[in-house]
């Protein structure tokens, strides 16, 4: 069973075909830098450009960094104003000629990783955390993923994802341990409202765990994603398959 997973990032968008049995990519993927924001046109004309390289028919799922109810697009915190209300499952089924089904992004992430990845097997409560452009979250229990937008907490009259993600370190040029601390911080504000049993820590900064892992104390066990920044393909993929 194949499908193309793609994952709309802040800063690129990236793409491979996957095994929906094993997780496995079934060849490298390919990513496009978006250092502009994309219209949604414009970003339909590149999903159909990464298919195209692969020759594409089949099955297709996009992750996307937003709510997504539906095939419809509710917020696009880093992306561009225009996909706020618009119908991407729709407008991307056209550019591609395939099936297309929409999901969150860090739901994509967080259906990688508790299938294949570091929460296999784990049926008890486990906060997926994404941390890149904006901060990804979801829920997972007893097999169900259930997306969340816990970046948006609003902390000191910003958003959380302003001061954790992965971005802000990059823009601020924090060391790792000043941005360690401010994701206890977080962390700890997490932990106090929902009591998740495991935390998985996904995005790119992922890869670099052993930077910031030993800064951070958490109640719950806390473990990197297993597929790193590569989760959003694998999960978009599955959910293209459903
Ligand atoms: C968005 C979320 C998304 C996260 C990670 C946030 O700004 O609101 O929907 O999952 O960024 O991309």
């Amino acid at each position: 069973m194949k499908a193309l997973g793609i994952d709309i990032g802040g800063s690129a968008v990236k793409g491979a075909p996957v095994d929906t049995r094993t997780g496995r990519l079934l060849a490298e993927r390919i990513r496009i830098a978006s250092p502009k924001q994309l219209s949604p046109t414009q970003m339909s004309r590149t999903i159909a450009k990464i298919a195209a390289e692969f020759d594409w028919c089949g099955p297709i799922g996009v992750g996307f960094p937003g709510v997504v109810h539906g095939g419809k697009i509710l917020t696009a915190a880093n992306l561009h104003p225009k996909f706020v209300g618009c119908d991407a499952a729709k407008l991307f089924a056209k550019a591609t000629r395939d099936r297309v089904a929409l999901l969150n992004d860090a739901a994509a992430a967080g259906l990688a990783e508790m299938k294949f990845g570091a929460g296999r097997g784990f049926a008890g409560k486990t906060l997926l955390l994404t941390l890149g452009t904006g901060v990804g979250s979801v829920i997972a229990y007893r097999g169900v993923v259930v997306p969340c937008e816990l970046g948006h907490l609003p902390h000191g009259g910003r958003d959380y994802e302003e001061t954790v993600a992965a971005s802000a370190r990059d823009r601020e040029e924090l060391s790792w341990k000043k941005w360690a601390h401010r994701l206890n911080n977080y962390l700890a504000v997490l932990e106090c409202v929902l009591w998740p049993e495991l935390i998985i820590i996904g995005g790119g900064v992922s890869a670099k765990h052993d930077k910031f892992f030993p800064f951070l104390k958490t109640r719950a066990r806390l473990v990197p994603a297993k597929f790193f920044n590569e989760a959003g393909i694998v999960g978009a993929a599955l959910a293209a398959e459903e």
